[in-house]
């Protein structure tokens, strides 16, 4: 039984092909039936028409936030997605659609949590001056960047290293342990 999952991008999306890549690999038992992205330019979608995967843009209206989780939801249920995955999505889901996919949304941030939340964790980590910092895939919860976590990986912080090489070496252990979140979780919820 392989996990159906549902990628949800607004960026570069290279943690959605490192998933791409590890379901190649036979190392994740899955397909993803859908990206959703809230960017018409978003990088995600090259990946997705390279991969063959069917994507959706739909356009974020900062004033409608529910619009566009409603449209995404229905596109997710119809494609009968188990797990939602968020890899770069920039947007905050609102009460309504955690709760409706409660327990089955995914979230990979660039730093332990609960260390620096939100937006340039590693600009945070680096201003704090912590020597280690490292990644984390959580079960998304009413709270940006918050929610019971599912692994974490961390990395050394070196005294000349800018925000661009920090997040970096970040982004590589981003590769490898999102792929082995999800297929533990998917495990979990005996999905596979
Ligand atoms: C990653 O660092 C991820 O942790 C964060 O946004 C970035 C997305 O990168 N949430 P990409 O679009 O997967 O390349």
């Amino acid at each position: 039984m392989a996990v159906n999952l549902a990628v949800l991008a607004s960026g570069r999306g290279s943690n959605f092909k490192s998933i791409l890549q590890a379901i190649e690999a036979g190392d994740l038992d899955s397909s993803v039936k859908i990206l959703v992205t809230d960017r018409g330019n978003a990088g995600a979608l090259r990946i997705a028409e390279e991969y063959d995967v069917n994507s959706k843009y739909i356009p974020y209206d900062r004033d409608n936030r529910r619009a566009f989780e409603e449209q995404a939801g229905d596109l997710i249920e119809e494609n009968e997605c188990d797990l939602i995955v968020m890899a770069g999505y920039m947007r905050v889901l609102t009460p309504y659609f955690i709760r409706r996919f409660e327990n089955r949304i995914l979230n990979i941030h660039p730093s332990l949590l609960p260390a620096f939340k939100g937006l340039h964790a590693q600009r945070q980590a680096l201003e704090y001056g912590v020597k280690i910092s490292g990644c984390t895939v959580h079960i998304a919860s009413e709270d940006m960047d918050s929610g019971p976590i599912i692994a974490q990986r961390a990395v050394p912080v070196f005294d000349d290293d800018t925000e661009e090489s920090l997040s970096e070496r970040i982004l590589g252990e981003e590769h490898k342990l999102y792929p082995i979140a999800i297929r533990e979780y998917a495990e979990k919820l005996e999905l596979i």
